[in-house]
């Protein structure tokens, strides 16, 4: 986040939406209008669990469609869905905890677990999602909980197919694994409509599901939501209250009054049509720059595509050489909990402009073509 922030750098580092696309003036309005209407409601402490129409927005526009339980009472807000990573880490992990996570995985869930010391536990990451028999192999060592990001994945783009998915359900539930489904990205398919997300057809009672307003509004708004079963949501919010007693409330009135007027749907649909287009940009430049030993993910949604380099390179030192030149990346080995590969890099579509994004790959390119490699 810091070097994409950098205004001579060129970033393809974070998982940052194009600015162009934020809804600024509906914003704006809406703003006005919270502060005219119910300006000191908005100003005020708030209960924990958030703001009830929004919860119930979650619950109708989120869960409902998708073959989720929608009981908006089983909504928590939250403050970005990294926040709903953190209260799931605090109220499921302690020291003996084993935590299973596909490798690779989201960097920041590894962060927020690690705080509370787990064993993590890693079953690799393929096309279609976690294979059955690896499933079945890594549950075997008694995880108490499932990490995984099924659709669009970050950071490879990767989605799981709907027998994989079926499949880790009846698992989950076969050996009391507890699942925690992320799910920013769902929303921002560019070819066809992922399948059903995990928390559809798992056990209600071991599956949480979260998702999040940044990647399809704004991040900086940071508001995000975990789907809980009843069972889990008080202790969540015990946990969300010694964070940070509730959330922003005047931002979730806001966007609650941007909602009941702007058209979300057709919103979804300009930033599909606008990041297909950035993805099939980035593919391009790539399948014309990249020396041919080098291979990547063809992301269907998502914000990432996910480049293996070639034999005996390193995405750190890579960093390094990019760097000097003004531009930046995510290295691989970030995403694995034992930095156990290092080969690899993931690169944002969505947030720079075509031309930073052509020059930045060119960079890429020429400095992946000059490294020496490890021996
Ligand atoms: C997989 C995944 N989960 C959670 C988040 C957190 O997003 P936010 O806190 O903005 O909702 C991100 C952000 O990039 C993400 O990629």
């Amino acid at each position: 986040m810091k070097s994409a922030q950098g205004d001579r750098l060129i970033s393809l580092a974070g998982g940052l939406p194009c600015p162009s696309t934020f809804p600024v003036e509906e914003l704006r309005a809406a703003a006005d209008r919270v502060l005219r209407k119910d300006g000191s409601l908005a100003l005020q402490y708030t209960n924990t669990e958030g703001y009830a129409p929004l919860r119930a927005y979650v619950a109708e526009y989120f869960l409902k469609p998708r073959g989720i339980p929608a009981d908006p009472d089983c909504v928590l807000l939250t403050s970005g869905s990294q926040q709903a990573l953190d209260l799931l880490g605090k109220t499921l992990i302690d020291t003996y905890a084993r935590v299973l996570l596909e490798a690779p995985s989201y960097l920041s869930a590894i962060q927020a677990f690690g705080l509370y010391e787990p064993t993590f536990l890693s079953v690799p990451a393929t096309p279609g999602g976690v294979t059955p028999d690896a499933l079945e192999k890594a549950f075997r060592q008694r995880p108490r909980m499932f990490y995984t990001v099924p659709t669009f994945q970050n950071p490879t783009g990767w989605t799981w197919s709907q027998e994989n998915r079926t499949a880790a359900a009846r698992l989950a539930q076969k050996h009391d694994v507890f699942l925690i489904e992320d799910d920013p990205y769902s929303e921002l398919s560019y070819d066809e409509a992922p399948p059903p997300p995990l928390a559809s057809f798992s056990d209600p009672a071991g599956t949480v599901i979260t998702g999040t307003f940044s990647k399809i509004l704004s991040p900086g708004i940071r508001m995000g939501w975990i789907a809980a079963p009843r069972h889990l949501m008080d202790p969540l919010v015990r946990a969300k209250q010694a964070s940070d007693l509730c959330s922003n409330i005047l931002t979730q009135r806001i966007l609650f009054e941007l909602l009941a007027e702007f058209d979300l749907l057709k919103h979804i649909e300009r930033l599909r049509k606008h990041y297909r287009r950035k993805r099939d940009r980035m593919l391009e430049w790539l399948d014309k720059l990249m020396p041919t030993d080098c291979t990547w993910t063809r992301p269907r949604g998502g914000m990432f595509v996910w480049l293996t380099l070639p034999p005996g390179l390193s995405g750190t030192r890579l960093l390094r050489a990019t760097q000097a030149y003004g531009v930046v990346f995510a290295p691989g080995r970030s995403f694995y909990a034992h930095g156990e590969r290092d080969d690899t890099i993931r690169l944002n579509f969505t947030h720079s402009s075509d031309s930073d994004m052509a020059d930045g790959l060119r960079v890429l390119a020429r400095e992946i073509q000059r490294m020496p490699v490890d021996i």
